[in-house]
């Protein structure tokens, strides 16, 4: 047999589930790890970019649930990447289960600045609804197929009783639901909530800790972790194209040159390996799913990716010189007072894509930012925006805000969108389970190739990334942790049964 410090293991993109992988195994003793890139540099969808003389995040922005258990939240801890008071143990404490309680403005598309006495009512009565829909997981069965047929139809039936001493309010309070629906979308990054499934919702998990940001930028994180990795360790700008497994040729394990699996680049180059780790995105994986392994994925895997949801949420960041929004606000709300009967999808993309742009977060502080808004849409009509220009972006965004504020000469006077479903190497945002996917998707997408039961060299392919953790996908945690946990698979193939039951 082999020794595990020699055995050769490649761990395919470099994003933070490979970087946490190749650290665990580096420090259980394997010597023989690398990383190949597509691009250019680590981090993936942790990507920090500039507007004007800020920092913005482009990919991942807050640590979700910063608390001792979040491995993020740890490492940024002990990288002193974070301020005081995201530290903070009362900040650790404060559980907002998965929703800040951002302060909001309200801004109408009759050029309306509503308060909360009209607005806050509507989004209390959303949240419960969402909230009752996350409950099915665990009592399980789902009256319904998706979230948002579930919530829709939830918010119809019971808005009329809800405000029948308030009448007057309804329609513009519906109007609100569907802002909150699209924001939904982002939150999940989808399409539409009717492709949510509604049973397995509840699946995802938030951890404790009131969502924090890194002062310096994600990058930061990821700066810090690579340089606990020896140098060279990542070959960048090296595109896999096929991972042939299953090699069935018995060679001697010695040769450099033989292995059970075989890396094949773009450019040609191939790599002998006898462990490949997987951390492309399930978007990846969704478009290239046919040539990306070969023999084939098994018929089970190939299900799961397919029928797992990767959809795409872009941020459209603005600098103002002066704010329209009041000086406590966090969150802007976009509401379209002739959108009352509860869609979250535009007819007519071309023309109205703009209308899925669900609001904005201001950044904060406004010592450090100035006057920035990050916009957020999400879906098809975010996948279309990427296909226009930076000035035919601003040119929308710019008669919308002045059509919501009333005000014809705002301006914003830089923009900075991202682009991630055209980013052949993400082709999407994150993960959500889809309408009629469970648990056991993400389980297939997790498994290792061989499956169990065969009689070839075990552990061939074996996958992370963060559509592969069942609570924590779509978040940085998630992937940090699913890669931690392949790399520990590799860690108790290879040790000793004396090592093991020592440890029990
Ligand atoms: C807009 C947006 C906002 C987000 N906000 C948050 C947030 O606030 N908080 C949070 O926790 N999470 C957030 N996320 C999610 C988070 O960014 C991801 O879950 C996490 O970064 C994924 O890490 P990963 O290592 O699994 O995948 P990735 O970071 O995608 O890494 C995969 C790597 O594989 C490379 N690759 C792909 N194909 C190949 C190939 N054929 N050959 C070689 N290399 C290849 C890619 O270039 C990439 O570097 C956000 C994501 C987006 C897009
Ligand atoms: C892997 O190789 C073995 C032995 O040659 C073969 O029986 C098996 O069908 C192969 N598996 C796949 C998925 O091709
Ligand atoms: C394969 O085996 C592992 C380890 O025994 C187990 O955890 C896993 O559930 C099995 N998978 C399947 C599909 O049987």
């Amino acid at each position: 047999m082999a020794l595990q410090r020699d055995s050769r293991i490649f761990i395919i993109g470099c994003g933070i589930s490979a970087i946490g992988a190749a650290q665990k195994l580096l420090k259980h003793g394997f010597c023989n790890v690398h990383i190949i890139e597509a691009t250019g540099k680590s981090g993936g969808r942790i990507r920090t970019g500039r507007l004007g003389d800020n920092i913005v995040e482009i990919g991942a922005n807050w640590i979700h649930g910063p608390s001792k258990e979040n491995p993020v939240f740890r490492l940024a801890c002990d990288y002193q990447l974070l301020d005081k008071e995201s530290m903070s143990e009362e900040n650790q404490a404060v559980d907002i289960g998965g929703h800040p309680l951002f302060v909001p403005n309200w801004f109408t598309s009759s050029g309306r600045k509503l308060g909360p006495e009209v607005m806050g009512p509507a989004l209390e009565f959303f949240m419960k609804i969402l909230e009752r829909s996350q409950q099915f997981y665990d009592s399980g069965g789902e009256p319904m197929p998706s979230v948002g047929k579930f919530v829709k139809s939830e918010a119809k039936r019971l808005a009329p009783e809800e405000w029948k001493e308030d009448q007057a309010n309804i329609n513009i309070r519906m109007a609100m639901i569907n802002t909150l629906l699209k924001l939904e979308c982002c939150v999940s990054g989808t399409h539409t909530l009717d492709e949510v499934g509604l049973g397995a919702f509840g699946m995802y998990k938030t951890l404790p800790g009131l969502d924090c940001t890194f002062p310096g930028g994600y990058e930061g994180l990821i700066d810090n972790m690579m340089k606990e990795l020896p140098k060279g360790i990542v070959s960048y700008n090296k595109q896999v194209k096929c991972i042939h497994w299953n090699n069935t040729k018995d060679e001697p394990d010695t040769t450099a040159t033989s292995g059970p699996v075989k890396i094949e680049c773009v450019d040609g180059k191939t790599f002998a390996a006898d462990h490949v780790i997987v951390t492309v995105s399930l978007g990846y994986l969704k478009k290239h799913k046919d040539t990306f392994l070969s023999p084939s994925l098994p018929l089970n895997k190939l299900h799961s990716i397919q029928r797992m949801g990767f959809g795409t949420n872009n941020k459209i960041f603005l600098e103002f010189e002066q704010p329209f929004w009041d000086e406590d606000c966090e969150l802007i709300y976009l509401v379209w007072e002739d959108d009352t009967d509860l869609c979250d999808v535009v007819s007519d993309i071309k023309t109205s894509w703009i209308r899925k742009l669900t609001g904005f977060t201001v950044l904060k502080p406004t010592e450090r930012f100035g006057h920035v808004l990050c916009g957020w849409i999400a879906g098809h009509e975010s996948e279309y925006m990427e296909t226009l220009s930076e000035l035919e972006v601003l040119h929308s965004v710019t008669q919308v805000l002045r059509k919501f504020t009333g005000n014809p000469t705002i301006a914003p006077r830089k923009l900075l969108r991202s682009q991630w479903f055209h980013d052949p190497y993400s082709c999407g945002s994150y993960t959500y389970v889809a309408k009629g996917c469970s648990g056991y998707d993400i389980d297939n997408l997790a498994e290792p190739l061989p499956p169990n039961g065969s009689n070839s060299k075990p552990l061939q392919v074996l996958f992370a990334g963060e559509a592969t953790h069942r609570s924590f996908f779509s978040t940085v945690h998630g992937a940090l942790m699913a890669g931690w946990r392949e790399a520990e698979r590799l860690v108790s193939h290879y040790a000793p049964a004396s090592t093991i039951s020592s440890k029990l």
